[in-house]
């Protein structure tokens, strides 16, 4: 099979190379890396080179830098990129929060200028692997991945599969913090991305854990989730959230800490990566060493003002291990090529889930994968406050896809304005002026290049 990554220049890459390379089915035989900048995608083929050493069978690896020539022939596209790149993510962090209101790379103001930003690359993207490689599947990674899946899905329809590492990884901190297998768990999580809910955790004995896991402050200060929400609110919600939903239900210490960091997150990993791409160009003998140090010191700060406004608490290992974007990727590639049934949580098309979301509108959920793709299981109606938040949240994504398609300005106010952290369309209006006149981003205007992954 062939695999094309859009966005092959990417920090997060080597993570996609180390799964295939310790797949045993050896499915993959060639991977196509596509980036807009040749220099990165010199240095990540370099720290794949070095990672693939010693291996018996190496996966081969091709470099390209025209998207035509990457989509021909692809069985599988991951997309990967990050529009605007890491400078892109300071703007977007920084011009909410000079308006006093949250700006982060995926939520509030911040994600929607991203998005805003990311949506007509991605659009011409899904449009041309639909010309080149029309019977591809395309995996989408690139943030926001909940607004991005929904517009590529207007393309490819169900072609296109939204992932994230954060669902997953959240179930299973919390089977291991209940004391299950968290092979072994069922589960009911749903949501848009970044804003889900894991609403029960069944036991092989067909228990539910979660009320119980809900009921103990021991347990709950084990992992990640339990200590950013605490056992007090967590209690009284009845569910656990996805950590990205920090950022709205305790805002105002969220933002407080945002805004009062030193170095908000987009420019530690500015600084932080344009070091790693620097230091790897001039050393490329070494190229891994210096991005296995690059990359744990990232996991390790991942969150750090969330954790930072919960009381300030290191991650520990348990965190650390996730089920990892890159292992989400391949179990979906896994499922579908060899029709191997696997339950995985994707960004998928809702059809009736959620009886009060369109059926076409992209929601994250639990989905059965097999040789036809992914189809969401049905799962239990939702509370009127999850309700509320999707619907909330669905109304900005589509807002800001409509923005980009017909280049429409008034819908990416309405885009911008109608979500839940921002206070005031003055506010909006405000700072849709200002990150149009900083970051290129404008409404049906790519404005920069397609880049590589975060
Ligand atoms: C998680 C999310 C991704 C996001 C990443 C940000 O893995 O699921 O969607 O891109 O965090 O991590 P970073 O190190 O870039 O802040
Ligand atoms: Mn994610």
């Amino acid at each position: 099979m062939r695999l094309t990554i859009l966005g092959g220049g990417g920090f997060r890459v080597p993570l996609v190379h180390r799964a295939l390379l310790d797949d045993p089915t050896r499915a993959v035989t060639e991977v196509t890396l596509y980036d807009t900048d040749p220099n990165r995608l010199r240095v990540i083929a370099a720290v794949l080179e070095q990672q693939a050493a010693g291996r018996a069978k190496p996966v081969a690896v091709r470099l390209a830098t025209d998207l035509d020539d990457a989509l021909r022939g692809a069985d599988f596209v991951f997309s990967a990129i990050r529009v605007g790149g890491t400078a892109g993510r300071v703007a977007d962090e920084r011009i909410p929060l000079s308006e006093g209101v949250l700006g982060q790379e995926t939520v509030g103001a911040g994600g929607v200028l991203y998005g805003l930003r990311t949506i007509p690359v991605a659009l011409r993207i899904a449009e041309r692997a639909a010309a080149l490689a029309p019977d591809a599947w395309v995996i989408n990674f690139t943030n926001p991945a909940g607004m991005v899946t929904e517009a590529m899905a207007e393309v490819l329809g169900d072609r296109v599969i939204g992932i994230c590492d954060s669902p997953v990884g959240l179930v299973r901190r919390a089977a291991r913090a209940a004391g299950a297998d968290p092979d072994a768990v069922r589960y009911d999580y749903v949501g848009l991305n970044h804003l889900g809910w894991l609403r029960s955790l069944t036991a092989a004995d067909g228990r539910d854990l979660l009320p119980g896991l809900l009921a103990d402050p021991e347990a709950l200060g084990s992992f990640e989730e339990g200590r950013l929400f605490g056992a007090e609110w967590l209690h009284a919600l009845g569910a656990l959230p996805n950590e990205y939903l920090h950022y709205y239900y305790f805002r105002r210490e969220t933002l407080a800490s945002v805004a009062e960091s030193d170095e908000p997150r987009g420019a530690f990993l500015d600084r932080q990566q344009g070091g790693f791409f620097k230091a790897a160009a001039d050393r490329p003998e070494d190229a891994y060493g210096l991005w296995e140090r690059t990359r744990l010191e990232r996991e390790e700060t991942y969150m750090a003002e969330s954790r930072e406004a919960s009381g300030g608490w290191q991650r520990d290992s348990c965190d650390l291990e996730g089920g990892g974007y890159d292992r989400v990727a391949l179990a979906l590639m896994h499922a579908i090529a060899n029709d191997r049934r696997a339950r995985l949580i994707l960004n998928v098309r809702n059809r009736g889930t959620v009886p009060a979301l369109a059926p076409e509108a992209i929601i994250e959920t639990v989905c059965e994968v097999g040789a036809g793709g992914a189809t969401p299981l049905p799962c239990a109606p939702l509370r009127e406050d999850q309700l509320g938040l999707m619907l909330q949240l669905k109304a900005v994504e589509r807002a800001a896809v409509e923005a980009a398609v017909f280049k429409d300005r008034e819908a990416a106010l309405r885009a911008l304005a109608l979500h839940p952290l921002v206070d005031s369309p003055a506010v909006a209006a405000r700072i849709l002026e200002r990150a149009t006149g900083h970051t290129g981003t404008q409404p049906g205007h790519a404005g920069t290049q397609p880049e590589h992954a975060g």
